[in-house]
């Protein structure tokens, strides 16, 4: 299955199976913004809590914070966000549609790498089992052509990124003969610089006042550092920990909840002596690939990628990747921020934000090093890594959601096999057992195999079904999503038993 048959596969099992659906739907959607239905909620909620169990209740030094969405407008002018906060755009004068200047390129190199990719399928076909790909990609005229065509382009969008050259973004966009997806004409305007952030009114005693919906969760937590260190005498090193929406105006919506305009991140700014700060972003760049791992996704699945170019307020700066269907992207970012932000604040509000080392009896402004994740990235992670589909001995196929037991949306199915004989009653006395320790899902409509089988699309890593046996031995029958191996437990033993098998112990003593 190609990458995009897969990736198109995922985004229709969310809207099937009542995990993600597009916003507003019913009057044509709202174009990067989505809704997460009654199983995406629960999965979103416990990916949330998996991290904020890591980060606040592992560690005795970290502690959490809920920073209001709407901030003083003088936070995002000092954190750089009103002058900087910027993508490349180009509008089509006859199409009147706007573009990122960098992503049209891109996706003009797109078109040349799906050009390699047919020579590739071509020469496989003819050269059969002896075809050598590192060998026909190295030597084969074309494709060695093709893939210098793309190496220059990246150099020249870099350097003119780099630079703000925004006139040679352009350049190259016409010498390449980039036309309009929609209208087909080369008829373009300057590239500009467009502000990302989403502006609206605050009405006070004294007028109006524009406000910004918050880009980031992170400037939160530094305008409250001092207010949590005071109120915490918290000791240095000492990480504080947020969750929440974020909004971009992004113009560019693609790839499902990869790039929303509303979205939610999970920061945590860890605040350090200077001198101590590449200590610290080395913990963090390992802890976080640590987390990634203990939630079972695979490791050729995961790299590091250090930022080249860092930013201006940054010292050290790397991204951790996925291999989503459609390439290897960026998850989370682990920035080392030196002192940038807090001593913006500083100047802009003039209140000192320092802290006081008792002892070497001296005040210093804190070093942070941040580690930034974007839930809904960690949710398609986890869809793309977990959703499989599998053939039966008996040649049927059936979708499986393998997460993690402590992140599935349900824990536990309780099916009567039958709606009759006294087997629902029974069924619901041991579902009024669990609901309080366990999210349970209770059906008694179609077959027992037509109920597995949805419950294996949502991810429930366990189904427990009574039947006539049950009425006399006090027992069920237990069935294991991944292996479908069924066994016979007595109830008594069913809260142990999940207790065991779904343990935020397990999955938080591997990070
Ligand atoms: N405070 C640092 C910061 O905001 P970022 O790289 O801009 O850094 C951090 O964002 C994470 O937020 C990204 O790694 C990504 O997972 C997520 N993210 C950023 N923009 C997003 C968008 N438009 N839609 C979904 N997730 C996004």
């Amino acid at each position: 299955m190609s990458g995009e048959e897969q990736f198109k596969k995922i985004i229709s099992h969310c809207k099937e199976y009542g995990f993600i659906f597009p916003s507003s739907e019913i009057y044509e959607g709202l174009a990067a913004v989505y809704d997460y239905g009654q199983n995406g909620v629960e999965l979103k909620n416990n990916l949330r809590l998996f991290w904020w169990k890591s980060m606040v209740q592992m560690h005795q030094n970290i502690v959490g914070l809920d920073s209001a969405i709407f901030m003083h407008p003088k936070v995002w002018k000092a954190s750089g966000h009103v002058d900087g906060f910027s993508d490349p755009m180009i509008d089509n004068k006859d199409s009147k549609k706007r573009y990122r200047a960098d992503v049209l390129i891109e996706d003009y190199q797109g078109k040349i790498t799906a050009k390699i990719d047919k020579e590739v399928a071509k020469a496989k076909e003819r050269f059969g089992e002896k075809f050598n790909l590192d060998e026909f990609l190295t030597t084969n005229e074309r494709v060695v052509n093709y893939t210098k065509e793309i190496t220059r382009i990246d150099e020249v969008l870099k350097a003119a990124l780099e630079m703000g050259e925004l006139s040679k973004i352009k350049s190259l966009i016409e010498e390449l003969e980039i036309v309009c997806p929609i209208s087909g004409s080369k008829n373009w305007t300057e590239v500009r610089q467009f502000n990302l952030m989403y502006s609206t009114q605050m009405t006070a005693t004294d007028g109006e006042s524009e406000l910004y919906l918050r880009p980031e969760t992170a400037q939160g937590i530094f305008v409250n550092f001092l207010n949590v260190q005071k109120s915490g005498r918290m000791k240095i090193p000492f990480g504080i920990a947020q969750t929440g929406k974020a909004f971009r105006n992004e113009i560019v919506a693609r790839q499902f909840i990869m790039r929303m305009k509303e979205f939610e991140q999970m920061e945590m700014q860890f605040f350090v002596k200077p001198g101590t700060e590449m200590h610290w972003y080395s913990y963090w760049k390992q802890n976080r690939m640590k987390w990634h791992q203990a939630l079972g996704t695979h490791d050729q699945n995961l790299k590091y990628h250090d930022h080249l170019k860092l930013a201006h307020y940054a010292n050290a700066a790397v991204d951790i990747e996925y291999k989503f269907p459609f390439g290897f992207k960026e998850v989370e970012g682990i920035h080392s921020r030196t002192d940038f932000d807090l001593g913006k604040h500083q100047e802009f509000s003039g209140k000192k934000l320092q802290y006081f080392d008792a002892e070497t009896n001296q005040n210093f402004t804190p070093y942070v090093v941040e580690t930034s994740i974007g839930l809904d990235r960690l949710f398609l992670l986890q869809m793309c890594e977990n959703l499989v589909e599998e053939t039966l001995e008996n040649g049927e196929t059936r979708t499986v959601l393998k997460v993690n037991p402590v992140l599935a949306p349900y824990k536990v199915a309780i099916l009567p096999l039958v709606k009759k004989d006294g087997l629902p009653e029974m069924a619901e006395k041991i579902y009024n057992d669990l609901k309080f320790d366990f999210n349970c899902f209770y059906e008694e409509k179609d077959t027992i195999g037509k109920r597995y089988r949805r419950q294996d699309a949502i991810g429930t890593p366990f189904c427990v079904t009574i039947d006539y046996d049950s009425l006399e031995d006090q027992s069920i029958t237990l069935r294991y999503r991944d292996s479908m191996e069924q066994k016979r437990i007595k109830i008594e033993e069913l809260h142990r038993f999940l207790s065991h098998e779904i343990s935020w112990k397990n999955l938080l003593d591997k990070v």
